[in-house]
């Protein structure tokens, strides 16, 4: 108690508790070195904080230029920052055309059809071509839009997405893609807000063996687009076999048009690309947002271009005779730069699926990398954690070999990352753990695959050219190694951030610079450190670990826990398969952990797993975090990107709304949890009484995607 106490004491509001124990390191095998883009440790100079900003040169060169730039950085007004200022390319030309001389019969994209039974497309650099151009063709003759426009997709996982994108691209069209799972309601409100006349969507697409309507969201989301005060003038329906609609929903006359109808016009048709200024926007992608407005956040053609070309190079290690699949949908940032763009501007074959991973079993993701011979697998934790419950030991009986992974979106737990490394990498494959955001472009924390050691759980350090540190809300800088956690932050401009909110720079400027601004009249960079709205804590070997969300963090009797630190020690009980903590109010307390978890497939829930979650908390972070209950649940409400709401689960611990949850993947999930876990704590005597509207608003708060 004295300890606990003493604890108690040293902890100030700003900090969250740390309690991690330090990782063993993995390093990559020789034979990876030998093949790596970058093996020579000179790379580290040529990107040091002294060659800033010269140093994005040797990305930017990975382009074809029309007119080479002449300012590196213009910092003349922050935060707004200008990349390779004085350049102009178009981002089509470099992702196809400029392949074509010596490679116009190579796959640019192998498209896998969720139904296994039907046959996979390959897309040649030369078809792509084709397709773009009479795309292009299609949205300038016949929807008459040009360079500076806004045209919003709403496209599921099929080769018409990378097509649209690089055809507006071609166009120097801003497109903005809205993932295809979301609901019409919330394209419409996107569509609004980006003030696009054109909507292009698909009839049907095949998820969990199911054919689903697409085309239905479309009427809604035109509708609301209209109360929004924005109207669709057009909307394009690529279907899902072309010639056959696939959708019950009728079309609009005049308002709805089959593409492949319309293609008959365009066939052969040829687009010259427009040749954009580098800081032209590309395309806007709007963060994940179900409580707060949507963020659109604008990218650059040639900062962002250069960026992401040059993180799959030396991040991903994308040589042109890899097969490369990000297992991502494209409708996200991740696949924006690691499916599309990054790939494509490197001449790679990238492999696309339609579907889930568990479809029609979990074998399924490592029997399309056995087949297509896939050397380099991206993913996320959520369907790591996914697979690992489904089928831990199906990797086994495939005949894949994977030379390098990846891990994006939140933090992976040690446990699981042993698994993916072990099982699924079988035990040969380097893994990258790479940190950002949607708004970043790119990678901003991750180690160099055959440099730096790995370490699990840790992103790595600052990548190449990102100089990150940590502030207490003090604004003290808290060293590598000092235990504590604090706001991550990158002191630097990199070429893929992005450039604005659409439509609200102040709120731009609001959310991510100032905070940590140092002088607002400065026009030095160095004055307006970059607010990633993550907590972290660097360990003395420089690596960054990422705690998640700085919202995400319960303060139990003043100790700042941070959610995924509780949730990797839950994980590490041989039973559980996922994991997700929530603050109860409590009237002594201040708030209470309560942890929810689902268990592998053939564990028995009758086993004392809610007492094993206990003890493994107690004794890795220690009494204070010992959850009040430990709920068993079939599933967890998850996004449709696959982030666990804890806001949901949050709201039914502490008997609150549960809100909207229309846009989740599970939504029915919801009511079963509620029902069991309100019932058992009615039983126990837990109903909280009189929140005050503080306790409301901070649980309504908590774990809110932002
Ligand atoms: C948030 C951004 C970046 C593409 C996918 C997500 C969390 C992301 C990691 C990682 C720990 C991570 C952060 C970040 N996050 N990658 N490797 N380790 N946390 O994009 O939807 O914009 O989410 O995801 O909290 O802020 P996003």
């Amino acid at each position: 108690m004295a300890q606990q106490k003493k604890e108690e004491l040293e902890l100030t509001e700003a900090q969250i508790a740390v309690h991690w124990k330090e990782e063993e390191y993995y390093h990559p095998s020789a034979k990876f070195i030998g093949q790596a883009n970058a093996s020579d440790p000179d790379i580290f100079e040529r990107f040091s904080e002294k060659n800033f900003p010269e140093c994005f040169k040797e990305y930017a060169d990975l382009l074809s230029w029309d007119q080479y730039w002449h300012t590196t950085l213009d910092t003349s007004n922050p935060p707004f920052w200008k990349w390779f200022v004085g350049g102009k390319l178009n981002a089509c030309y470099n992702c196809v055309d400029r392949h074509l001389e010596k490679n116009k019969n190579k796959a640019a994209f192998i498209w896998v059809p969720e139904l296994e039974n039907e046959t996979t497309e390959t897309i040649t650099y030369q078809e792509l071509y084709v397709r773009v151009n009479e795309f292009a063709a299609l949205l300038r003759d016949f929807c008459g839009v040009k360079a500076g426009d806004r045209v919003t997709f709403h496209l599921p996982m099929v080769p018409a997405l990378p097509v649209s994108m690089l055809a507006c691209a071609r166009l120097g069209v801003i497109h903005s893609q809205v993932f295809g799972g979301f609901s019409g309601a919330a394209c419409g409100g996107r569509i609004a807000d980006s003030g696009s006349h054109i909507l292009v969507t698909m009839d049907a697409y095949y998820r969990n063996g199911e054919l689903l309507d697409q085309k239905i969201k479309a009427d809604e989301a035109v509708e609301v687009a209209a109360k929004d005060g924005v109207r669709v003038d057009k909307v394009l329906v690529w279907r899902r076999y072309a010639g056959k609609y696939s959708s019950p929903t009728p079309m609009v006359e005049g308002r709805d048009y089959f593409v492949d109808d319309l293609f008959k016009k365009y066939r052969g048709e040829r687009v010259d690309p427009v040749s954009m200024p580098a800081e032209a926007p590309l395309f806007m992608m709007y963060t994940s947002g179900t409580t707060a407005k949507p963020k659109g956040c604008q990218h650059s053609t040639g900062g962002y271009l250069a960026y992401v070309a040059g993180t799959s190079k030396y991040y991903q290690d994308i040589h042109p005779e890899d097969v490369y699949w990000c297992f991502a949908d494209i409708g996200w940032i991740t696949g924006h730069s690691y499916i599309v763009y990054g790939p494509l501007a490197l001449c790679a074959t990238s492999v696309t699926y339609e579907g889930v991973p568990t479809y029609p079993d979990a074998g399924r993701a490592w029997r399309i990398a056995e087949r297509l011979g896939v050397n380099i697998f991206h993913t996320a934790p959520t369907t790591i954690r996914m697979l690992r419950k489904a089928g831990p030991e199906e990797p086994k009986k495939y005949n894949y070999h994977f030379k390098h992974m990846t891990t994006v979106g939140e933090p992976i737990e040690p446990e699981v990352w042993r698994w993916y490394h072990q099982v699924v990498g079988k035990g040969e494959a380097v893994i990258v753990d790479t940190w950002w955001q949607t708004e970043n472009g790119g990678f901003l924390g991750s180690t160099l695959p055959a440099l730096q050691p790995m370490k699990p759980g840790s992103c790595g350090p600052g990548v190449l050219g990102i100089y990150p540190v940590i502030y207490d809300e003090e604004r003290n800088q808290l060293n590598a190694g000092s235990g504590k956690a604090g706001n991550i932050c990158i002191r630097n401009p990199w070429p893929g951030i992005f450039q604005t909110i659409w439509g609200d720079p102040e709120r731009f400027v609001k959310t991510y610079y100032e905070k940590y601004c140092k002088n607002k009249n400065s026009k030095d960079w160095r004055d307006w450190p970059y607010f990633a709205g993550d907590g972290a804590t660097q360990a003395a070997d420089g690596y960054f670990r990422i705690l998640g969300r700085v919202d995400d963090v319960i303060n139990v009797a003043g100790h700042r826990l941070g959610t995924k630190e509780l949730e990797a020690a839950a994980l590490t009980v041989e039973e559980v398969a996922e994991a997700a903590v929530v603050p109860t109010i409590d009237e002594l307390r201040g708030r209470i952990p309560e942890m929810y978890v689902a268990l592998k497939p053939g564990y028995n829930p009758g086993k004392g797993v809610e007492e094993k979650v206990k003890d493994a908390i107690d004794k890795l972070i220690g009494k204070v975090a010992r959850p009040r209950n430990v709920w068993l649940v079939p599933d967890m409400p998850k996004t449709r990107s696959g982030k666990i709401m804890r806001r949901v689960i949050a709201a039914v611990s502490n008997f609150m709304d549960v809100g909207d949850v229309t846009t989740l993947a599970n939504p029915e999930v919801v009511e079963t949890i509620r029902r069991m876990v309100q019932a058992e704590k009615a039983r126990r005597g837990e109903i909280p009484k009189d929140l005050s509207k503080e306790m409301i608003e901070e649980i309504k708060r908590f774990g809110a995607v932002e």
